[in-house]
């Protein structure tokens, strides 16, 4: 299909919790550019009305007129032919993406359409980036992970504290601190956690809990390329205390990605690495030790046959209710909040790098709004999208299956985010 005639943004997944959140916050963003256009995708017909049912009802919006492709089942790779053909950018919301992934991909490669998706499995990424970074570029195409919470925040904040810095920025220390209103805590035994999340946690993600942290930050570690900087951004031990808090290694896929975007960087333009670790701040010892403690616990239990059957068949009893087969209680998650408390070090314009660096600034990225964990993943792949929509001429020229971070460096996409809940500020500069 000529691209004229192709949907500006095409959302595969659209039924799944994550894609009805980018569905209506597109209906309400999608209000500024009158001119996009865009379609939902996926393998239900009946399903995809029924969202964009609810979310008409739910913003006054009449999303009738909104295209749907059904049909388009992970399963079926003529399906999935078929919606990418008719997408410039398709944005995936489609998980677990190793098990769907590769053929969405391999379709946008064919059909060159732009591909985002929310995925944080690291392997997968991998496995992208050495089997399709070729045909990707040959194609012109971005091919972009992790364009949700994880990590579009934290890989594009790196560069916002780097080009507020005023000097030579060496390393980042990140902070995740998180807070959880009242409401949601006391909603906590009545089913707050999801079961595909909890599934996920239980077989196959099981090795990204926090006790684990520490083996597999160490081996991801070793798996990264060694920049040879001086001086080096040491690890800091499994618990510890900063910015008056206890903090462990934090698990997720940030330093995955941002590592593959200063790599990415070093490559394509000779630029110095940022060296980056990331953590995650308690507000007590008791609950950092309690964390500790009850990932050993579910560890244990994951690797037994038995109860690991037990956690997967029966998860409201052995989770005490926080999981739920059905959606958490609409608003429970609203008021929460994630910080990233980016703490940069580095030397002054002038000073000779090899002294010890002599700069400090912290850069502080707030996320808030309503459910911020799933509206910001859905703000930030449609902003991703967007930009690639708006502002390809300030992209770099191949393509290629790259990060966030990568992408969107020369782009106002910090802009876009500014105005819709995710938040960018210097809190600090010290020399
Ligand atoms: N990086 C981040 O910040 C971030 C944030 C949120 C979520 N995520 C990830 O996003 C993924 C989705 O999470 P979720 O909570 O939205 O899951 P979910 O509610 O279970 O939704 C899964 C979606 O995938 C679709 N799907 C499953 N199998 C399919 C197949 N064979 N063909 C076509 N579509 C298929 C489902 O369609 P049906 O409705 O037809 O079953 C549904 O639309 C997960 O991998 C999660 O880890 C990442």
């Amino acid at each position: 299909m000529p691209a004229s005639q192709r949907f500006d943004l095409v959302i595969f997944g659209a039924s799944g919790f994550t894609g009805k959140r980018v569905v209506n916050e597109l209906a309400r963003i999608g209000k500024n550019y009158p001119d996009l256009t865009w379609a939902v995708a996926g393998r239900s017909q009946s399903k995809l009305e029924g969202v964009l049912r609810d979310v008409s009802e739910k913003s006054g919006d009449d999303l009738s007129n909104i295209k749907i492709i059904a049909d388009a089942d992970g399963n079926d790779e003529a399906s999935i032919k078929g919606m990418c053909a008719q997408a410039k950018v398709l944005i995936n919301c489609s998980g677990p993406f190793t098990k769907f992934g590769e053929v969405v991909v391999a379709a946008c490669v064919e059909f060159k359409t732009h591909y985002l998706d929310v995925c944080g499995e690291t392997q997968f990424i991998e496995l992208l980036e050495e089997k399709y970074d070729k045909t990707a570029r040959e194609a012109g195409v971005f091919i972009i992970n992790a364009c949700g919470l994880s990590s579009i925040p934290a890989d594009v904040g790196v560069q916002f504290l780097e080009e507020n810095f005023g000097g030579t920025l060496n390393s980042v220390e990140s902070y995740l601190i998180t807070y959880f209103p009242p409401r949601m805590m006391s909603e906590i035994f009545n089913g707050i956690v999801r079961y595909s999340s909890w599934e996920s946690l239980i077989t196959r993600y099981i090795l990204h809990t926090f006790l684990i942290v520490a083996a597999v930050h160490l081996k991801e570690i070793g798996k990264q390329p060694s920049f040879n900087l001086e001086p080096e951004l040491k690890q800091r031990c499994l618990l510890h205390k900063n910015l008056s808090k206890w903090c462990l290694p934090f698990p997720g896929a940030d330093s995955f990605v941002i590592n593959r975007t200063q790599r990415h960087l070093l490559s394509l333009e000779g630029k110095r690495p940022v060296q980056y670790k990331p953590y995650v701040a308690f507000p007590g010892f008791l609950t950092a030790i309690g964390t500790i403690i009850g990932c050993i616990f579910l560890f244990i239990l994951c690797k037994i046959p038995c109860t690991k059957r037990l956690l997967l068949n029966y998860p409201r009893l052995c989770s005490f209710g926080a999981v739920t087969y059905g959606d958490p209680k609409e608003g429970a998650m609203d008021e929460s909040k994630f910080q990233y408390e980016m703490l940069g070090m580095g030397w002054n314009e002038g000073t000779d790098l090899g002294k010890a660096p002599d700069k400090k600034v912290v850069a502080r990225i707030s996320v808030t709004g309503l459910d911020p964990a799933y509206t910001s993943t859905a703000i930030t792949i449609i902003f991703s999208a967007i930009t690639i929509l708006k502002e390809r001429d300030k992209m770099p020229a191949a393509g290629g299956v790259v990060t966030g971070g990568v992408a969107f460096r020369k782009t106002s996409i910090v802009k876009r985010l500014q105005e819709n809940n995710i938040k960018f500020e210097i809190v600090k500069s010290s020399e």
